[in-house]
């Protein structure tokens, strides 16, 4: 039986166009998607659009379109964002679609059977943009805590979820399971929420239109997070889940999401769960936010970090790159084009540019670009390859903990260690007597070698740039399983080896 991997992105609201943020989560889940594949797992990596709700219906209103016409053309959007990224995504599912929709009502009709959803009426205070329900203690100013706009007092009839009756089962699994909710810093502040005590959960609206209807009353329609949260199982097929992709991947291995939806994530989605029966996810991982240049992200600004164009100015390698180098996944990060410009010079044509050719250019230069043998039992040749072999668990380990940063420091050490390797051995010095062409050649298959190595370790980060390198080194570059292909000394000698042209231009 092979291992499954299940991986998914939160679905994104249509009434904005997609900007680095949203590039940020999807990339970073991309990474993990296909370093698990390399690794030999069954993934199904899901991404998808959010495209209910009141902000959805007043921005199509606004835009003189139906609100499926707009979700229609920014789903789109999204969609080529991702082909451009290189997003290997299995599934995109649209809140819209029959089988989201079917199993949403499934999901609403089994809780009501079960008596944990029942009629009641609500009022409070709402906040329209963020599309929440705030207590008068939550207001500041009379305003909603979390966008400091204006809020107003809503009164009507709505279908409230038992979620109070849950809040113990849910802080057991919490305690149970340390690494539920990551990173640690966000766990205490999920477990402090929730100690305050569960309130139910008003899942149902009268006042607009734009949603799922409740079963058997359509003047309501499914709150948009009990509707946008079952994606992550409608999209496998839920309510069929005893067979196929449910059985196989569910519960999900990680939800990868933004700080600000963390609440909705491990709070009121587990509390779903519970109540429907179903296993909670094993880990929901919250990743800081962006800024732009110092600033907070706007729309004025947002033209500067447009996701595209960053790609057709940059390559789309050096963009996802940067964006899990530069600051640790779960931090808030700084984006800036001075930051990514010093980023692609230095790391990627410095060091990683570099290595790739001088090491192609002098198997090239003393044999004839043929791979010469790399037999050697110095010390020194050793304690290179030592260091592949010890690289290799920390750097899986740090990938599985979602530490992508990390990652990358570790395999940009071995692509340091290489190039200090080159420098230990000067082949040029050795290529100066005939006698030490064994030696000569066996330094060089160890360069070549390590770069195969580091070649499938970029692929998750920078598939094409991965790609190239095995080309370069000769190895097969559709082959980028490090599964089974991770141990040093696999390259055959013989093969040949391009004369590389620089892998990154500097800017
Ligand atoms: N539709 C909901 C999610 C439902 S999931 C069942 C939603 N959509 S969103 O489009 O507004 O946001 C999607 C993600 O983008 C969130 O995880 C959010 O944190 C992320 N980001 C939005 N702005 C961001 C930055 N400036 N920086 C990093 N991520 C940001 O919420």
């Amino acid at each position: 039986m092979s291992k499954a991997f299940y991986v998914t992105t939160p679905i994104y609201y249509v009434n904005d166009v997609p900007h680095i943020g949203h590039a940020y989560t999807t990339v970073a889940c991309d990474v993990l998607a296909r370093y698990k594949r390399a690794r030999g797992y069954e993934v199904f990596f899901l991404t998808g659009t959010d495209e209910h709700g009141q902000k959805v219906e007043k921005a199509a209103l606004a835009q003189g379109e139906t609100p499926l016409q707009l979700a229609d053309r920014v789903m789109k959007r999204f969609q080529g964002l991702w082909e451009k990224l290189n997003i290997s995504n299995d599934d995109f599912i649209r809140t819209t679609q029959e089988r989201h929709i079917h199993g949403v009502q499934e999901m609403f009709e089994l809780l009501q059977k079960k008596g944990d959803i029942y009629l009641g009426e609500y009022e409070d205070w709402y906040c329209t943009p963020c599309e929440t329900f705030w207590t008068e203690t939550q207001l500041l100013n009379g305003c909603c805590p979390d966008c400091g706009r204006p809020t107003e007092k809503l009164r009507e009839a709505s279908y409230f979820f038992r979620m109070s009756k849950y809040q113990d089962a849910l802080l057991e699994y919490i305690d149970a399971h340390p690494d539920f909710i990551q990173p640690l810093s966000r766990r205490n502040e999920i477990l402090g929420f929730i100690k305050e005590g569960l309130r139910d959960l008003s899942i149902s609206r009268t006042s607009f239109s734009w949603g799922i209807p409740v079963p058997n009353d359509p003047k309501h329609v499914v709150y948009v997070w009990f509707d946008a949260l079952t994606n992550y199982i409608t999209a496998l097929s839920y309510p069929s889940n005893s067979t196929g992709n449910f059985s196989k991947f569910w519960p999900v291995d990680v939800h990868v999401i933004g700080k600000d939806i963390l609440r909705f994530h491990a709070v009121y989605w587990p509390t779903f769960l519970l109540a429907a029966g179903l296993p909670l996810p094993k880990k929901v991982f919250a990743h800081g936010w962006w800024t732009v240049e110092g600033k907070k992200m706007s729309k004025s600004l947002r033209n500067t970090v447009e996701p595209n164009m960053l790609v057709d100015k940059y390559g789309v390698d050096p963009i996802r790159y940067f964006l899990l180098r530069e600051v640790p996944f779960g931090l808030d990060g700084d984006f800036s084009h001075t930051g990514l410009i010093h980023r692609i010079n230095s790391d990627l044509a410095n060091d990683l540019g570099n290595l790739v050719s001088r090491s192609s250019a002098m198997v090239n230069k003393y044999f004839d670009g043929i791979l010469p043998e790399g037999v050697s039992d110095k010390e020194v040749d050793k304690a290179f390859i030592a260091a592949f072999t010890e690289a290799l668990p920390v750097i899986d380990n740090h990938i599985c903990n979602l530490a992508f940063n990390k990652a990358l420091q570790s395999i940009w050490e071995l692509v340091t260690r290489a190039n200090k390797y080159i420098d230990e051995r000067q082949p040029w010095a050795l290529a100066k007597d005939p006698a030490l062409k064994g030696e000569l050649g066996a330094v060089l298959y160890n360069v070549t070698e390590g770069i195969r190595l580091i070649a499938l370790l970029v692929a998750p980060f920078m598939p094409e740039t991965g790609r190239r390198m095995l080309a370069i080194v000769g190895a097969d570059p559709e082959n980028i399983m490090l599964e089974g292909h991770d141990s040093f000394g696999e390259l055959r000698p013989g093969v040949t080896v391009e004369k590389a042209q620089p892998l990154f231009p500097r800017i």
